[in-house]
């Protein structure tokens, strides 16, 4: 195991305010029970600075959560926080509705400049409202119309949001239950591999949609996430991925990405799907578009698919925007050319290659791409267990999977070296910890 490395010295925040340490009464008393991180990280945190997260009491955590991957770019990056204060100071319009602002338009030029014309696309952006599920919502509602058509298909173990029509889009039972209320319009599909990887998953779904007799309606859209970040950190092949989009084509349907987790450079890329021949009618955005960890979320529509009514999908919060001048800082930083997307790649290579030492070390498998990696436990309760385990040494990490079997690192990419390391020491003695407290995991899945 690689020696122990110090987490790097941020300016100490020091103990701030003393009597502030966590009184759970309050929260008990007043939050709703639906709460959920809370329960596994249970401090009261104060501030944080890029990949470390403070408690009240002054102990520092690092941060391999980064708001399920909102904050890419880190806690309080200081140039975004910089023009932020500088806004507000100068009464910068906060919320716009969807008013021609300065700060969206200066945001609509970068996007252009940096993200668009530099990968030679043409899209519209839409301001669905700030969720990701604001962003599902719009897409699904928009392929409807374009098509004429109800049915979408979407596929096993994805995760696009908690609303309803998201929801319905969504495969996890425990999240489905919720909804009180029947989730129409969707096929389900089998994502790449779910059934092992003798059955051609996307030769399935096309033959079942050529059949006449397949029963499946024509779909107004196929929607798909390239990596999978709830279910289970599964990434699809470019090979698969074009068939989907063929198939979609083929059918008439709107091929809809999901980019919501990850994308924003969290495989490498802007997009998870650059670099594999992919042309998306609808791709969403949400989580680290606004840079900072504020709501912001994107639908980009091929122009010929914006056939929107003026306000025929209104909200009063698509102008949020504090969020577009953090947003424009984020892409002019890092968007401006490859240098940052190369250390996130030279990053996520390191990463996996630590991640195979653990796997492999314990018979286990590892999941994912880029920097949103992660190792299949095949156990629940062992994965629960490690997570917990390195809470208590000071990191913050949490699982995923159709029953958060797979321990997940979704640390910033800004993460310094060392504290990556650091962390990933953390997650390796957990792992050798649990195991060597409770012997083999009972699914271990070595690949
Ligand atoms: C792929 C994907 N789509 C949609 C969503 C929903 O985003 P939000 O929680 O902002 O509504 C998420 C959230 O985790 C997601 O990972």
């Amino acid at each position: 195991m690689q020696a122990r490395t110090p987490l790097l010295p941020y300016p100490a925040i020091p103990q701030r305010r003393p009597e502030m340490t966590l009184s759970p009464a309050i929260f008990e008393r007043r939050e709703s029970r639906v709460r959920s991180y809370s329960r596994s990280f249970p401090r009261l945190f104060a501030s944080a600075k890029n990949a470390t997260l403070y408690g009240a009491d002054g102990r520092a955590y690092i941060d391999f959560l980064a708001g399920c991957s909102s904050l890419n770019y880190g806690h309080n990056d200081p140039d975004m926080q910089q023009a932020l204060l500088d806004y507000v100071a100068s009464d910068g319009i906060a919320h716009g509705l969807d008013l021609f602002t300065e700060a969206k338009q200066a945001f609509l030029a970068a996007y252009e400049e940096t993200i668009l014309k530099p990968r030679g696309m043409d899209y519209k952006l839409m301001f669905t409202g700030p969720t990701g599920a604001n962003a599902v919502e719009a897409a699904l509602k928009l392929a409807r119309k374009v098509t004429g058509r109800t049915n979408v298909i979407a596929f096993t173990n994805g995760f696009h949001g908690m609303t309803l029509g998201a929801l319905a889009a969504t495969g996890n039972a425990s999240k489905r239950d919720g909804a009180g209320a029947p989730l129409p319009g969707i096929h389900r599909a089998p994502f790449e591999g779910y059934f092992g990887p003798d059955i051609d998953t996307a030769d399935l779904l096309a033959r079942m949609l050529d059949d006449p007799s397949g029963g499946v309606d024509a779909p107004a859209a196929i929607l798909v996430e390239p990596v999978q970040g709830e279910g289970g950190l599964n990434a699809a092949s470019p090979e698969w991925l074009q068939r989907i989009e063929a198939i979609a084509r083929k059918h008439g349907a709107l091929f809809i990405v999901d980019d919501i987790q990850a994308g924003c450079g969290r495989t490498g890329r802007f997009f998870s799907f650059e670099g594999f021949g992919l042309s998306p009618d609808i791709i969403t955005q949400a989580k680290s578009l606004s840079g900072m960890g504020l709501p912001l979320a994107l639908a980009l529509i091929k122009p010929e698919h914006d056939i929107w009514k003026p306000a025929e999908h209104n909200g009063t919060f698509r102008g949020n925007n504090h969020a577009f001048v953090t947003a424009r800082v984020a892409l002019e930083k890092f968007w401006s050319d490859d240098a940052f997307a190369e250390t996130v790649r030279t990053k996520g290579a390191h990463l996996e290659t630590r991640l195979r030492a653990i796997a492999a070390r314990h018979g286990l498998a590892v999941r994912g791409r880029g920097m949103m990696l992660g190792i299949d436990t095949g156990d629940p309760q062992g994965a629960a267990r490690i997570c917990a385990r390195c809470f208590d040494e000071g990191l913050i990490i949490e699982t995923s999977g159709s029953r958060d079997e797979v321990v997940k690192i979704l640390c910033p990419l800004t993460i310094a070296p060392a504290d990556l390391d650091r962390g990933l020491d953390i997650v390796a003695d957990a792992f050798e910890a649990v195991l060597a407290g409770e012997g083999a995991f009972p699914r271990a899945a070595a690949e």
